[in-house]
C-alpha cells in the first residue's frame, strides 16, 4: 500500500491511521505508487492547486494501472480525503480507473469497502458523516517517535465565505474526551514526548470533564491541564485555533501550564475590517490585536504565527495596507499566506470585484518580503539564549541531530543518536534559512 498525503496535518493524522487499519490485513507500506497493490491519495481541497494536484497524479496512476494490468499485476486505486468529500460525483465521472472513493469521516470502513471492491467491478463511494464513529472503530494507535499528532475535534460551523472546510469536513464535533486521554496515554506508554492535538477548530473542542473531575464544561484550556498531568508527556501544542473560541480558561492555561508550549497560530487572514466582514470571520482586527495583547500578558514569550489571504474580492490597496499594517503591529514569528482561491461553491467565489491575478501576486510578494523578515528576525533573537530542544531524527550529516525548540523552530545540533527522544538545552549559535543551528550545553547550564 502506498499513501500520498496533501494539505493539513489533520490528513496526516488520518494517513497514518488508515496505514494503521489496512496493516493487520497485509498490507504493508511501499515505497512508491509502482511498489503497491493499492495506492490512496489522501486530497486537499482548500485551494484550487491543491484540488488540481490529485487529478494530475490520478492521470499518472492511470498509466502505471494499465501497465501493471498488461503484466498481470493488479492495483487499486482510492481517493480519500476533501477532494472524495467534495467532488465524490465529479471523480467517478473524470477518472473510471479509481476504485474508490472516501469521505474523511469513512475511513473506519475502509477494510468493507476494499473487500467489496474487489468483488464488485465499478466505483465504490462512500462519503457520509460520521465523526465518533469513525474514531471508535480506528484501530490502535503505534506511535512513530518522539511526537505525534492527535485529532480532537474535526468539521467547521463558521463559514468563512472563502473556505470549502465547512461543506468538506462537516459541522464542528468534539471528540470524546475519554478515547483522547487513552489515545494519549497509549501514545505516551510508546515513548511520545510531544502531543500535538489537532482540529479545523480545535479551541472550539468542548465536553463535560471526564468521570470524577470537576467543571460542568471543559474546554481546550482543560484538556491541557488534564493532558499535563501524564507522566512522560512533556510538551502539549495544539492547532488550528479561531480566534472567537479563544476563550480564557485557554488564555490562562497558556500563562500557566508549562507543558502547554508558548506557540500559537490564529489565523486572522486579513487586517481590513471591511474585508473580515466580507469574509464572515465574525471579528474586527481590533477585536483580533485585543485578544492578542490579552494572550502575550498570559504568556509574554508567546511566538505567534498566522494564515493570510490577499486578494479576497473586494480588497483594494488600501484594505490590503491594514493587513500589513496588522502584520507589523502584531510581529510574527511565523506565517502562512496565500493566494485568495476561488472555490466553488462558496459565497466567495460568487462575489463581484473578484481580484485580478497580477494584483494578488503583487500583494503576496510584498507580505511575504514584511513575513519573511519577521521570521527572520525571530529566529536571530534566539542566538545566544539555551532552548530545550526535542531532538526528532537524525540529521542529514553524520552525527547531526535535528529537533525544535519550544517554539516551533528546528534545531540541527551534533549530538549521539542515543539521545533521540529526549530534550536537551541547546545554546542557539547561528541560523540558517530555515532553522537553527544549536550546540549542547554542559552540564549544569539550565535551560533559560
Ligand atoms: N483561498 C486561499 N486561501 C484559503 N484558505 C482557505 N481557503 C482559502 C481560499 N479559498 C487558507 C486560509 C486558511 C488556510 C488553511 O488556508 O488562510 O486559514
Ligand atoms: Fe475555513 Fe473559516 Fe472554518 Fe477555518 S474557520 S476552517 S477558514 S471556514
Amino acid at each position: 500500500m502506498f499513501i500520498r498525503t496533501y494539505g493539513c496535518q489533520m490528513n496526516a493524522y488520518d494517513s497514518e491511521r488508515m496505514a494503521g487499519l489496512l496493516k493487520p490485513l497485509g498490507y504493508g507500506v511501499a515505497a512508491s505508487p509502482e511498489a503497491a497493490d493499492l495506492v490512496i491519495l489522501n486530497t486537499c481541497h482548500i485551494r484550487e492547486k491543491a484540488a488540481e494536484k490529485v487529478y494530475s497524479e490520478l492521470g499518472r496512476l492511470k498509466k502505471l494501472k494499465t501497465e501493471k494490468a498488461r503484466t498481470g499485476a493488479a492495483m487499486s486505486i482510492a481517493v480519500a480525503g476533501c477532494v472524495a468529500q467534495a467532488e465524490g460525483g465529479e471523480i467517478t465521472a473524470r477518472a473510471p480507473h479509481v476504485d474508490m472513493v472516501i469521505g474523511p469521516q469513512a475511513y473506519h470502513r475502509l477494510p468493507e469497502l476494499l473487500a467489496r471492491a474487489a468483488r464488485e467491478k465499478g466505483e465504490i463511494l462512500e462519503t457520509a458523516f460520521a465523526v465518533d464513529e469513525k474514531f471508535d472503530r480506528l484501530a490502535d494507535r503505534q506511535a512513530d517517535g518522539p511526537t505525534a499528532f492527535l485529532t480532537i475535534q474535526e468539521g467547521c460551523d463558521k463559514f468563512c465565505t472563502f473556505c470549502v472546510v465547512p461543506y468538506t469536513r462537516g459541522e464542528e464535533v468534539s471528540r470524546n474526551i475519554d478515547a483522547i486521554i487513552a489515545e494519549a496515554r497509549s501514545l505516551v506508554v510508546q515513548g511520545v514526548k510531544e502531543i500535538t492535538l489537532l482540529g479545523q477548530n480545535v479551541n472550539a473542542w468542548e465536553s463535560a470533564p471526564p468521570a470524577g473531575e470537576a467543571g460542568e464544561r471543559w474546554g481546550l484550556g482543560e484538556l491541557c491541564r488534564h493532558l499535563a498531568k501524564i507522566d512522560g508527556l512533556e510538551r502539549i501544542r495544539f492547532t488550528t485555533s479561531h480566534p472567537r473560541d479563544m476563550d480564557d480558561g485557554l488564555i490562562a492555561a497558556l500563562g500557566e501550564e508549562e507543558k502547554l508550549m508558548p506557540y500559537l497560530h490564529l489565523p486572522v487572514q486579513a487586517g481590513s475590517d471591511k474585508v473580515l466582514k466580507a469574509m464572515n470571520r465574525g471579528h474586527t482586527a481590533e477585536h483580533y490585536i485585543g485578544l492578542i495583547a490579552r494572550i502575550r500578558a498570559a504568556s509574554p514569550d508567546i511566538a505567534l504565527s498566522g494564515d493570510f489571504i490577499v486578494g479576497f474580492p473586494g480588497e483594494t490597496s488600501e484594505d490590503f495596507e491594514a493587513t500589513l499594517a496588522l502584520v507589523e503591529e502584531i510581529g510574527y514569528a511565523s506565517a502562512y499566506s496565500f493566494k485568495y482561491s476561488r472555490r466553488p461553491g462558496t459565497p466567495g467565489a460568487a462575489m463581484p470585484k473578484q481580484v485580478p491575478e497580477a494584483e494578488k501576486d503583487e500583494r503576496l510578494a510584498r507580505l511575504q518580503a514584511l513575513l519573511e523578515a519577521q521570521r527572520a528576525a525571530f529566529n536571530k533573537a534566539q542566538i545566544g539564549r539555551v532552548l530545550p530542544v526535542l531532538l526528532e531524527k537524525p540529521g542529514r550529516h553524520q552525527g547531526q541531530l535535528v529537533g525544535r525548540s519550544p517554539y516551533l523552530q528546528s534545531v540541527h545540533l551534533d549530538a549521539p543518536e542515543s539521545m533521540l527522544g529526549s530534550i536537551a538545552p541547546a545554546r542557539i549559535v547561528d541560523v540558517t534559512p530555515n532553522a537553527l543551528a544549536g550546540e549542547l550545553t554542559t552540564k549544569g547550564e539550565a535551560a533559560a
